[in-house]
């Protein structure tokens, strides 16, 4: 095994990036991972931790320690308010348009250069599909997300080795990646296995919810209608909101629960950004090359085969289209760098498709219309594109919720704001909340197995009913419960989803066409958001004064057909599967078990693309997990040979 004896590797050693760039001029790593979000910058981190060079190409910076990543009460504005966090991709939740813009969230840009979302645009708008944004920083998504914490089921891992063929990826092998994953602050302290991990998980402070006694009323309702439960008083519902939602007992248990939170002892976010600067604090051989848009991978070619040996890139600051600063006429500078070992592409499951077909890979016709030069003609690059499709449900009630912990807050991240004070001082607060208090676990009539197929979650207060210009800032809603729901039970083969190129430019966003709920499993998975919009409409009608009589804001009184309202006004964010694994070779899939490209070597996918279905209501736990069994199965490789293919 080649160890880490690259000159100048080691010398890395900074507390943010931003601040203290790498201090060498290396050119030449074993490995270079292109992303660093759940999954890049846990197998970059992790295959440093193990002695190997690691070149780190991300095209955001680093604002890990900026309060606007870190305080978990304002995550919803991390991906919308301030620059530089995130690129805003628009997408179709359907190729047929009459239907995508059925959408009341359906992004236009008018003849002014503004843009307009709803139903009735003007004259001459042109339609640009409906917003999704995604992470472009230190960390990637793990930075903007909201933070919710879900480890899968193990029947989901169960599938994926079924799928796959391969033992190595069902639950009980994939349980010690649990293990090094998580550190849960409120377990017990002799609950070890749960103990050691590296991202922090914790829970909101109950009383939140206990507390307010029109929000502790509908969580009440709530236990009677999923549970059969007759809450007696506020310490039963405490005790019943405190079951651990992450534990064997209850993971498989309808209920209501509260959510757990990826975030640390004094309530800052922790994600995939502390893990990389903690690497490289350690001393570990992890370079960061921030600002740096990867554009291809480079190839050479080795007798018969074709190796992955480089990367290419713009260095520069929103260079990306996506970037809301992006400005065409700042193009970059030019570099390489090339891999002794393996290229990894991590960019996520728009991007990575994306890099992909930059660099040759990916079905003929479409890049040869491009003019791009065909390495490999692998015609599933960029298809089954997956998501969640989140139904909402939003009611009215008659009177102000009443005791809202923020609303003493002045979220402007000003000096003057008590909560953020309070917060940075104590660690304690509205701020160091995560965002859904309200949790439910629900089994609609089409779970495949025993497992409750449903997560709903929701706000007293909080107006979310996806994305769209100026979501990031939600006007205040006193009066509204707003509810999301989503069934885990996705699509495998069935989905038509797909990420096609717009054109060669690297800098260019790609077509996303997602053509949710396709055929007989899209059905299911609508049947399960009507039953489960039935479900909150149960609960509701057991209101009584003041909150009652509640009136229906989404889908609006009156309205008839909640099947076609839940197909018109879902929103998604948890994309993944553009470049699944699985067994078959080229013809069916982008990658094998391995997470190796198929078609060429040294080269693999290391991120949401690479499922064959979306994990978990909340991708991040499992894309964690996919990061650290990637970065064992790449050192295992290396260990065989010079090069690891
Ligand atoms: C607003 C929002 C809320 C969410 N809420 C939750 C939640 O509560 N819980 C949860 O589990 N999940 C949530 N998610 C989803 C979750 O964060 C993602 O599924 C997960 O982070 C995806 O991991 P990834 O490694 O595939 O990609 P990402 O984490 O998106 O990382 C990809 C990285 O690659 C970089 N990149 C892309 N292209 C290039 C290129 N060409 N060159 C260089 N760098 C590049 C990007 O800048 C980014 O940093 C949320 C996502 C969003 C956007
Ligand atoms: C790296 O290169 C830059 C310019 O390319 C130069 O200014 C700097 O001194 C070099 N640093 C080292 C450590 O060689
Ligand atoms: C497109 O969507 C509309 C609205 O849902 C629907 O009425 C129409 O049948 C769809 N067209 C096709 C070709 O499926
Ligand atoms: C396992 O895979 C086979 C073949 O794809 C499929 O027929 C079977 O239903 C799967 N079993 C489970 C439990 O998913
Ligand atoms: C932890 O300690 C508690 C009580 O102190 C005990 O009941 C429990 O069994 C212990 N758990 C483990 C995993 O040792
Ligand atoms: C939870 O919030 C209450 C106020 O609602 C406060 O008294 C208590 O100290 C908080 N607990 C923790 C652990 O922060
Ligand atoms: C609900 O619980 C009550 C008693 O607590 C019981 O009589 C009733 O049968 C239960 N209903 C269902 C549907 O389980
Ligand atoms: C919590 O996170 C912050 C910000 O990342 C970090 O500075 C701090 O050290 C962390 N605290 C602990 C106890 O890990
Ligand atoms: C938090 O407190 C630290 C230490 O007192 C201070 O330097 C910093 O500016 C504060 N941050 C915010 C966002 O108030
Ligand atoms: C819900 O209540 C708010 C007042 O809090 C009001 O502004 C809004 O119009 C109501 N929405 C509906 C659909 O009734
Ligand atoms: C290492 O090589 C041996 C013998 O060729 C092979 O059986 C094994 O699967 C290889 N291990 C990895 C991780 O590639």
């Amino acid at each position: 095994m080649k160890l880490n004896l690259i000159s100048g590797s080691l010398i890395v050693a900074a507390a943010t990036v931003a601040a203290h760039p790498a201090r060498t001029n290396q050119s030449e790593y074993e490995y270079i991972v292109v992303g660093s979000g759940a999954g890049g910058g846990t197998v970059a981190s992790e295959l440093a931790r193990k002695g190997h060079s690691v070149f780190l190409i991300e095209a955001g910076g680093d604002q890990g320690l900026h309060p606007e990543q870190q305080v978990p009460g304002l995550s919803f504005a991390s991906w919308g308010v301030y620059e530089g966090n995130s690129w805003n991709f628009y997408i179709n939740h359907y190729r047929n348009q009459t239907q995508a813009r059925r959408d009341s969230k359906y992004v236009y840009r008018l003849t002014d250069g503004s843009t307009y979302y709803g139903l009735d645009p003007p004259p001459g708008a042109e339609p640009l599909g409906t917003l999704y944004p995604r992470g472009a920083t230190l960390g990637g998504s793990t930075q903007v997300n909201a933070l919710n914490w879900a480890k899968p089921s193990d029947n989901d891992w169960d599938w994926i080795a079924n799928y796959t063929s391969d033992e190595s990826w069902g639950a009980e092998a994939m349980e010690k990646y649990s293990i090094a994953l998580e550190n849960c602050l409120y377990c017990a302290a002799n609950d070890t296995d749960r103990r050691r991990g590296f991202i922090y998980s914790n829970r909101n402070n109950v009383t939140y919810v206990t507390g307010r006694p029109n929000v502790a009323q509908f969580m009440s309702d709530a236990a009677l209608e999923v549970e059969n439960i007759t809450i007696r008083d506020n310490n039963h519902l405490t005790e019943l909101l405190q079951r651990d939602i992450q534990s064997k007992e209850y993971s498989y248990t309808e209920g209501i629960y509260q959510l757990v939170i990826s975030m640390n002892e004094t309530r800052r976010r922790s994600g995939s950004r502390n893990h990389i600067i903690d690497t490289i604090n350690a001393g570990f051989p992890l370079t960061i090359s921030p600002f740096s848009l990867a554009t291809r991978v480079l190839f050479n070619k080795d007798g018969d085969d074709v190796v992955a040996h480089g990367v290419e890139y713009l260095k520069g600051e929103a260079l990306y289209a996506g970037d809301s600063r992006y400005d065409p006429a700042q193009s970059g500078e030019l570099k390489t760098v090339t891999a002794t070992r393996e290229v990894i592409v991590a960019g996520g499951a728009i991007n990575t498709p994306q890099i992909l077909k930059l660099s040759g890979i990916g079905p003929r016709e479409e890049l040869e219309n491009l003019g791009i030069e065909v390495i490999v003609d692998s015609p599933t690059v960029g298809k089954y594109l997956q998501d969640h499709p989140e139904g909402v449900v939003r009611m009215n009630s008659s009177v102000p919720l009443g005791g809202d912990p923020m609303d003493n807050c002045r979220p402007d991240l000003g000096t003057e704001d008590p909560c953020l004070i309070q917060w940075n001082t104590t660690g304690t607060g509205p701020y160091g909340e995560g965002a859904a208090p309200l949790l439910m676990r629900y089994r609609t009539s089409t779970s495949e197995n025993e497992d409750p197929d449903v997560w709903i979650w929701g706000f007293g207060g909080l107006d979310v009913r996806g994305f769209y210009p100026g979501a990031a800032t939600p006007p205040p809603a006193p009066r509204t419960y707003s509810f999301s729901m989503l069934r885990t039970q996705t699509l495998g083969d069935e989905a038509i989803g797909a990420v096609t190129l717009r054109s060669a430019n690297p800098r260019d966003v790609p077509n996303v066409d997602f053509d949710w709920f396709p055929g007989e499993a899209g059905d299911k998975e609508l049947t399960a958001l009507v039953e489960t919009s039935d479900l909150l409409y149960r609960i509701f009608d057991r209101a009584t004064e003041p909150v009652a009589p509640m009136t229906r804001v989404q889908p609006a009184e009156g309205v008839q057909d909640i099947r076609q309202n839940m197909m018109d006004e879902s929103y998604g964010h948890h994309a993944g599967c553009s470049c699944r694994m699985g067994t078959g070779g080229v013809q069916t899939h982008c990658i094998d078990p391995q997470l190796r490209v198929n078609g060429v070597k040294g080269l693999r996918v290391v991120d949401a693309s690479a499922f064959p279905r979306i994990l978990s209501a909340f991708p991040q736990y499992p894309i964690y997990m996919l990061g650290l069994k990637a970065a064992d199965m790449i050192s295992a490789a290396a260990s065989n040979s010079s090069r690891s293919y």
